[in-house]
């Protein structure tokens, strides 16, 4: 079920910033909106560098189409969103580059909560937070805490997420299970499995985009992408903005949706 638009589409389009969002928007079926939309944010890097600019300036140009994508999707009623914004493998980068990005979190934790909390936004996360530096992590805890009883869209930050982590997580538990003779391994099922990871409870991704341009899932929602729709544009995450994202949501809406099953004829 996706949550209600607080505006009309005629008023949306109305509203629209520049001619470009406005003819996005109006290829758009607010009846037929994704539930859930994942976003791997690739290219601050690129993004910096293309301006000699330090890596992390990228980072926080990324942070602003983070607050600008969020906003987007809650105009058009999509429910959940997750982000991509710290891999298990982005550990190995500079220290200074994690710290930095740690600190950012901590940043957009602090400047956005009390709008997230007027628009009526719970916050989830997925992967293993205990390893975040306690500022971030305190900062993340009372941020869901003081969200929790929100019931509009979802945002769910993936951080010290990895896809094989979390299906080995997954795997250790329902083994525990079987090994307590609480279940037999003939009742794991694909639904025991959903409830034993991290996204337990929400909808699996309706569409899944990557910016700047790479094929690639890196470790992200193994499981729950089997049968999303994948979309990857060329545009670097700092320069992704509301209309390539309303751009975004049309050509999902164009896309025939199979399941492995057949054409529906309509
Ligand atoms: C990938 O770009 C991006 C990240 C590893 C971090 C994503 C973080 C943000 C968008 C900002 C903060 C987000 C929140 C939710 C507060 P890259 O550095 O790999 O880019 P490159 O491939 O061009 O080097």
């Amino acid at each position: 079920m996706p949550i209600e638009a607080p505006q009309s589409r005629e008023e949306l389009i109305e509203k629209g910033r520049n001619a470009l969002e406005k003819s996005m928007l109006e290829l758009i079926d607010l009846e037929k909106m994704p539930s859930h939309v994942a976003l791997i944010m690739d290219g601050n890097g690129r993004w910096a560098r293309k301006r000699h600019m330090p890596r992390i300036f990228g980072h926080r140009k990324g942070m602003e189409t983070v607050r600008e994508i969020l906003k987007a999707a809650r105009d058009i009623g999509i429910e959940f969103i997750t982000l991509y914004a710290f891999s298990a493998e982005n550990w190995s980068r500079p220290r200074a580059e994690v710290s930095a990005l740690m600190h950012l979190l901590q940043d957009y934790l602090k400047q956005e909560i009390d709008e997230l909390d007027e628009t009526n936004v719970k916050m989830l996360t997925i992967g293993n937070t205990s390893k975040l530096p306690g500022y971030a992590r305190n900062e993340l805890e009372s941020a869901k805490m003081r969200l929790n009883k929100n019931d509009g869209q979802k945002l769910i930050l993936a951080l010290n997420y990895g896809g094989r982590a979390e299906i080995t997580m997954m795997a250790q538990r329902i083994a525990t299970l079987a090994a307590k003779k609480e279940i037999k391994p003939a009742q794991i099922t694909e639904e025991m499995i959903s409830e034993n990871l991290y996204t337990a409870g929400t909808p699996d991704p309706d569409l899944m985009i990557r910016t700047s341009g790479e094929f690639r899932i890196s470790n992200f929602l193994l499981w729950q992408l089997a049968y999303s729709e994948i979309l990857i544009t060329d545009t670097l995450w700092p320069d992704f903005n509301r209309a390539e994202f309303f751009s975004s949501i049309a050509k999902y809406q164009k896309r025939d949706r199979r399941y492995g099953g057949v054409k529906k004829e309509s």
